[in-house]
């Protein structure tokens, strides 16, 4: 089974693999949100069919999936640990295809820069561990504003490739 032992983290914001362990009653609340799964393909879920979905995110050698970790305010004072950390988000980056993708579930920590945040950490990550990938590409629903808001702050630019409802995102370089 792939995992991904390395901990992708700056003090407000960490990155690490998560299991079946990690599914809750919580997350799966997340993607059964209208709001949350608004620009999602997921639209309902049950713990049973998270776990089905982590499990074979993680057996997946092309997949990389992590778990967002937003620091607590009441452990500030403690020194890093994941046990300061909450479970917020999921991000998944396609290796293959070179396209991330993410998701802030709890949606208290929406408009914190905890996504802008865990997407440059993870770029900085793949820039590191997979020097031959030149591009990273993020797929946006047109209307996803927060989105497209988010990633354009992490650098990544609109392109013309135009899909309907959608738009490509790449962040590239040399
Ligand atoms: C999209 C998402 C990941 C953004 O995460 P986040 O932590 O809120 O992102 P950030 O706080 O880093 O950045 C969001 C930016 O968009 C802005 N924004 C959000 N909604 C906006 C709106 N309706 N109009 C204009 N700006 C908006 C925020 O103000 C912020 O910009 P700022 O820092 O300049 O103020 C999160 O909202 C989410 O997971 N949504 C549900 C799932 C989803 O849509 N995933 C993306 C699929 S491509």
């Amino acid at each position: 089974m792939k995992m991904i032992n390395d901990k992708i983290s700056d003090f407000a914001c960490l990155l690490k693999s998560i299991t079946e362990n990690n599914i809750t009653e919580e997350y799966v609340s997340w993607l059964n949100d209208k709001e949350v799964n608004k620009f999602l393909d997921t639209k309902s879920a049950t713990l049973e069919s998270q776990k089905e979905y982590v499990r074979k995110q993680n057996k997946d050698k092309n997949i990389i999936f992590l778990g967002i970790y937003a620091i607590q305010e009441s452990h500030i004072d403690l020194p890093p640990s994941t046990q300061n950390y909450k479970l917020i988000g999921t991000l998944k980056y396609d290796l293959k295809e070179s396209i991330v993708s993410i998701m802030i579930g709890d949606k208290t920590y929406w408009n914190k820069g905890y996504g802008s945040k865990a997407i440059k950490l993870f770029v900085e990550y793949i820039k590191k561990k997979y020097p031959q990938v030149r591009e990273i590409k993020a797929g946006v629903i047109k209307k996803n504003i927060g989105s497209i808001r988010m990633f354009e702050k992490c650098g990544f630019k609109i392109t013309k490739d135009k899909q309907g409802h959608s738009w490509w995102m790449k962040y590239g370089y040399i």
